[in-house]
C-alpha cells in the first residue's frame, strides 16, 4: 500500500524544467531517500508535495486521494509536514514555543493566544504543552525548553526542526537535508531517532540528504533524480552500483559504501 503517489510531476520555472515527468511511489511506513546532484529538483518535489508550488502538470495522491495544488496548510491538515533545507524557526521564539506553532493546525483555540500564555490558559492548551514536552524529550531537547532557538547549535535546530513537524502529527513526514551540517555523532543520532519515529509513531518518512552514509544505512527504498528527470528507483543495493547512478552522482566515492 503506497502512501503517496507522484505521478507524472512536472515543474517550470520559466523555460527550466525544475522536475520532468517524475513519477514515486512511497510505500507506508518505509524510510525513502531521495538523493542526486544540487539542482536535482528534489527540494521542489517536496515544495509540490507541501502545496508550496503549485505542479505544472502531475498529480499528487495521499492515501489514493489527490492533494496536488492544495494550499500548505491544508497538506498540512492531511496529515503531510516537513522539514526545511533551510532551517526556518522562529529564533527569537523559545524552542516549546515553537513547537507549539507546530501544533496548531490541530488545535482548536489560536496558537497566539498559546503563546501568549494569556490567564486562564485552556485545558487544551495545557495538554499542548504537555505533548511539545514529551515531542521535546523525543528529539533531545527537554532541556532547552526554555532557550531561544536562534540560540541553539545547528544539529539542534535541526532536531528542533523535526519536533516542530511531528507537532502536526503527521503520517507522511518529509525531511530536506536533515544531516546537512551534522557531525558524525550528530548524524548517528539522527538515524537512530529516524528510525524510532518510524517505529513508534507509524510514520512514513521520505528525506533528501548527502551523506550517503546515513541514507544507505536507513532507507530502504532511494529514488535518484538528475536534471529534474527520476534516473533510478530501488532498494540500496541496486542504487549503489547502478552505473547511471554512479555516474550522476555517487561517483567513485559510492565504492565506500559498496
Ligand atoms: N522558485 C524558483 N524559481 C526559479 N527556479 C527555481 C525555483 N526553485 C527551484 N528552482 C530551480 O529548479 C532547479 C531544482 O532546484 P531544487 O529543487 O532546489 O534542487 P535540489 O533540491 O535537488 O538541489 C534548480 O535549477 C533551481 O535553481
Ligand atoms: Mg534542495
Amino acid at each position: 500500500m503506497n502512501i503517496l503517489e507522484i505521478k507524472g510531476l512536472t515543474k517550470n520555472f520559466g523555460g527550466l524544467a525544475a522536475t520532468s515527468n517524475v513519477d514515486i511511489n512511497i510505500p507506508k511506513n518505509s524510510i525513502t531517500a531521495v538523493i542526486g546532484p544540487n539542482g536535482a529538483g528534489k527540494t521542489t518535489v517536496f515544495n509540490m508535495v507541501t502545496g508550496v508550488y503549485k505542479p505544472t502538470s502531475g498529480d499528487i495522491l495521499l492515501n489514493g486521494e489527490p492533494i496536488t495544488g492544495l494550499k500548505p496548510h491544508a497538506v498540512t491538515k492531511k496529515g503531510i509536514a516537513r522539514t526545511f533545507q533551510n532551517i526556518r524557526l522562529f529564533e527569537s521564539l523559545t524552542v516549546m514555543e515553537n513547537v507549539l506553532i507546530g501544533m496548531h493546525s490541530h488545535l482548536k483555540s489560536r496558537f497566539f493566544s498559546i503563546i501568549c500564555q494569556l490567564p486562564g490558559m485552556k485545558k487544551e492548551e495545557k495538554e499542548a504543552e504537555i505533548e511539545a514536552y514529551e515531542l521535546l524529550k523525543y528529539v533531545g531537547l527537554a532541556k532547552l525548553l526554555n532557550e531561544t532557538a536562534g540560540s541553539l547549535p545547528y544539529g539542534a535546530q535541526r532536531r528542533l526542526e523535526i519536533a516542530r513537524a511531528l507537532a502536526a502529527r503527521p503520517k507522511l513526514l518529509l525531511l530536506d537535508e536533515p544531516a546537512a551540517g551534522m557531525n558524525p555523532k550528530e548524524t548517528k543520532e539522527l538515524t537512530n531517532l529516524i528510525r524510532h519515529m518510524c517505529d513508534e509513531r507509524n510514520l512514513t518518512v521520505v528525506l533528501i540528504d548527502h551523506d550517503m552514509k546515513l541514507v544507505m544505512e536507513i532507507s530502504n527504498h532511494i529514488v535518484v533524480l538528475d536534471h529534474g528527470e527520476k534516473i533510478a528507483e530501488g532498494n540500496p543495493v541496486a542504487i549503489r552500483s547502478n552505473p547511471r547512478v554512479v555516474e550522476a552522482y555517487l561517483g567513485k566515492g559510492a565504492l565506500a559504501y559498496a
